[in-house]
């Protein structure tokens, strides 16, 4: 047995991310214009970066709350308050180091090796990744498409239930579709979750990246306090902070400290100094987001209406997150295009390959971007398009 057989199962099954051939292929090539990453092109803002610098150079550098320093757990108290008009007991909340570990503790809290979660599809992959590591079986639960527009049938999802079945991941507004649950699709899950005992992993990150206005509908509306509901959140997607590494979740009470003792084992907590950028963030950080989706709105009409205009393209608009997704006619190997693509036109897509059932014939495109660029690749994509 050579070093690598001698791994654990679980390790060597973990898949390689399907978008990460694609990054490595073009990452060099000079003029590309990558829409492949699930994020912005601005750097972090100096309001929530400065805050941070000086408590690192102020010598915030030591052990601290592993669940999180306390005004930063009431900061998050308070913007739930003005969100969803749900004031939470700060014991709701516990920091962590990203929205993938706040996913990955979430797991941890639920999934006994065997059981099987059902994420609706076409996903984000790394959910079912992390399950799988956890030694939990991912089970799809595929939206129904029609002409561009994506839906959830309830009964599908129900009909996935099995004796084994432990939870649900539910993300929405999701990525990479941009499909968004109505309150009716919120209540169908939550009582399918009720009946049957099941947990529900909610990852709302893209909450504030809804284009009819305000926010999307959550979970946040509709449950009780009893209810088996972990939200895992971010900072990375609203206020430009993928590269910091904090999200958060909200669970019950009665399990956080569960929740922290996970924290303990894998990193022991976040950062002093960044949860000061963090805390920045949620204080000041309104108006930055708010310009943030009015720049993803803009974009979201430029790019599906110059895709649309190529008439090879059917997709509908996103009502959620900040991703296209969609189908160039004739082509079906979304991998081997997103290189040719890539070598041809210079813009970086991700293949639908990445995202589970239903999503393989598609391309994402992330258009939080400047104007300017995102017409530019439009541009470029319809004339790849035509020269098919
Ligand atoms: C649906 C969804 N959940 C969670 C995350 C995790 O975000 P991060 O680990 O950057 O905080 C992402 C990032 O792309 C995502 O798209």
């Amino acid at each position: 047995m050579n070093q690598f057989e001698s791994l654990s199962r679980r390790a060597i099954q973990a898949p390689e991310s399907g978008i990460v051939a694609v990054v490595n292929h073009g990452r060099l090539k000079a003029g590309l214009i990558p829409l492949w990453a699930g994020e912005g092109d601005e750097k972090t803002p100096d309001f929530i970066a400065r805050p941070a610098a000086e408590a690192l150079l102020a010598g915030e550098t030591f052990y601290t709350w592993q669940r999180g320093i306390p005004e930063l757990r009431q900061a998050l108290a308070d913007y739930h308050g003005r969100l969803f008009g749900r004031q939470l007991p700060l014991d709701a909340f516990c920091v962590t180091g990203s929205g993938m570990q706040a996913i990955k503790i979430a797991i941890e809290a639920v999934v006994n090796p065997g059981d099987e979660v059902i994420q609706i599809t076409p996903a984000w992959p790394n959910f079912a990744a992390a399950l799988g590591m956890s030694g939990g079986i991912s089970v799809a639960a595929p939206l129904d498409y029609v002409e561009g527009s994506w839906s959830l049938d309830p009964d599908r999802l129900a009909a996935a239930i099995t004796p084994k079945t432990r939870a649900i991941f539910f993300n929405s507004p999701s990525n990479p579709t941009g499909w968004t649950a109505t309150p009716e699709d919120l209540t169908a899950v939550l009582e399918l979750a009720r009946k049957h005992g099941l947990w529900i992993i909610a990852d709302e990150i893209y909450t504030r990246f809804f284009y009819a206005g305000g926010r999307a509908p959550s979970f946040m509306d509709i449950m009780d306090e009893d209810d088996r509901i972990i939200f895992v959140n971010t900072f990375s997607k609203n206020w430009s902070m993928t590269g910091w590494r904090v999200g958060w979740i909200v669970a019950p009470p009665s399990i956080i400290q569960v929740l922290e003792n996970s924290v303990q084992y894998q990193t022991s907590g976040v950062p002093q100094f960044m949860q000061k950028g963090a805390l920045a963030a949620l204080e000041y950080g309104d108006a930055y987001l708010e310009t943030q989706i009015t720049k993803a709105s803009a974009a979201r009409d430029l790019f599906c209406d110059a895709l649309t205009g190529t008439n090879r393209v059917v997709t509908q608009k996103p009502d959620g997150a900040f991703y296209a997704f969609f189908r160039i006619d004739g082509i079906s190997d979304t991998k081997a295009a997103a290189i040719d693509i890539v070598d041809r036109v210079g813009v970086g897509l991700a293949p639908g390959t990445a995202f589970d059932k239903g999503g393989e014939t598609f391309f994402r495109a992330c258009f939080l971007r400047r104007l300017d660029h995102i017409e530019d690749a439009a541009g470029r994509l319809a004339d790849y398009i035509s020269s098919l």
